[in-house]
């Protein structure tokens, strides 16, 4: 694999490295595949024989040859895989070093930008196609789809996901997880952020879905903002049935074909017009 030159060492502050960058030109060469193999490659010279995933040890063993990384220290390479290791067990797999080699080429970012997604697709999805194909779950959706890195852009946040038995949905955890290097560089801390969820059913979690997706706020240092009763009569339907709550605004999937009603759409339009003001007060009270 040809081996891109470390400029800057990594450290906690600032886990990236930054590379005299051969990737774009080498995947202007390969092609998107080639650049691929090339990786697949380069994983299979830095990884550690019987695990068949790159650990500390074997990083730090072939760091040097494969990468050219030859100054890093045990915390240089203790940062590349706390960047990389997005499932927490302490190694990379394939996909987590292509990934991260993708995350390390600012300029291959911005010029292959659909290779990373998918790659980021499959790597956020922790089920099989097969497992998918038996929930009956819905193909994807043409939204777009972005890294950790872009929360960054952002003054405030609404996020939103589906309940697991009683909380957020794996995936939308494993994105979560993966803002390690956000969180040493505090980047999102003093960001205001709200959350809106989806339950199967009444009495399954609309409130615990919230309550327990906090702690990923607390973690940043990020604010909180509940729409508490600010959606005014809305708030105490009782006629109808109606998803969300002080803590966000909610809807119920039932069998998977009941949408949203008008006055869930309603609430969720609120929520984002609430945030929104919100997260505009805080950004001229900082400047
Ligand atoms: C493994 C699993 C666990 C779920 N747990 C709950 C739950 O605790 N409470 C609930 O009301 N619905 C639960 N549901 C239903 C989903 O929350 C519901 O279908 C979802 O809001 C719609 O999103 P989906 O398209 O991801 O299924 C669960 C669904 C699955 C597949």
């Amino acid at each position: 694999m040809a081996t891109p030159q470390s400029s800057t060492r990594p450290t906690h502050q600032n886990p990236q490295p930054t590379f005299h960058d051969l990737f774009p030109a080498m995947a202007g060469k390969l092609g998107g595949e080639g650049l691929i193999d090339e990786l697949c490659k380069g994983f299979e010279l830095l990884m550690d024989g019987d695990k068949g995933v790159i650990t500390f040890e074997s990083l730090r063993r072939n760091a040097s040859a494969v990468l050219g990384l030859g100054d890093l220290t045990d915390d240089d390479v203790r940062c590349m895989i706390d960047e990389g290791d997005f499932d927490r067990d302490g190694a990379l797999n394939q996909m987590e070093f292509c990934v991260l080699m993708f995350r390390l080429s600012p300029d291959l970012m911005d010029a292959s930008r659909f290779v990373v997604t998918e790659a980021i697709e499959e790597e956020f999805e922790t089920l099989p196609e097969e497992a998918l194909l038996k929930m009956s779950a819905p193909p994807k959706s043409g939204s777009p789809i972005i890294t950790p890195n872009d929360l960054t852009e952002a003054d405030g946040f609404v996020l939103g996901f589906p309940t697991r038995f009683g909380m957020m949905a794996a995936q939308f955890k494993a994105f979560l997880d993966a803002t390690g290097g956000l969180w040493r560089t505090q980047a999102l801390a003093g960001k205001p952020a709200g959350i809106f969820y989806s339950t199967g059913s009444q009495g399954g979690g609309q409130e615990t879905t919230a309550l327990t997706a906090i702690t990923q706020l607390v973690h940043h240092g990020m604010i909180f903002v509940p729409i508490g009763y600010t959606f005014g009569a809305g708030m105490f339907e009782m006629e109808k049935v109606k998803g969300g709550s002080p803590y966000g605004a909610g809807t119920f999937a039932g069998d998977g074909s009941r949408q949203p009603t008008q006055l869930e759409l309603e609430q969720a339009f609120h929520q984002g017009k609430y945030i929104a003001t919100i997260t505009k007060k805080l950004k001229v009270s900082t400047v």
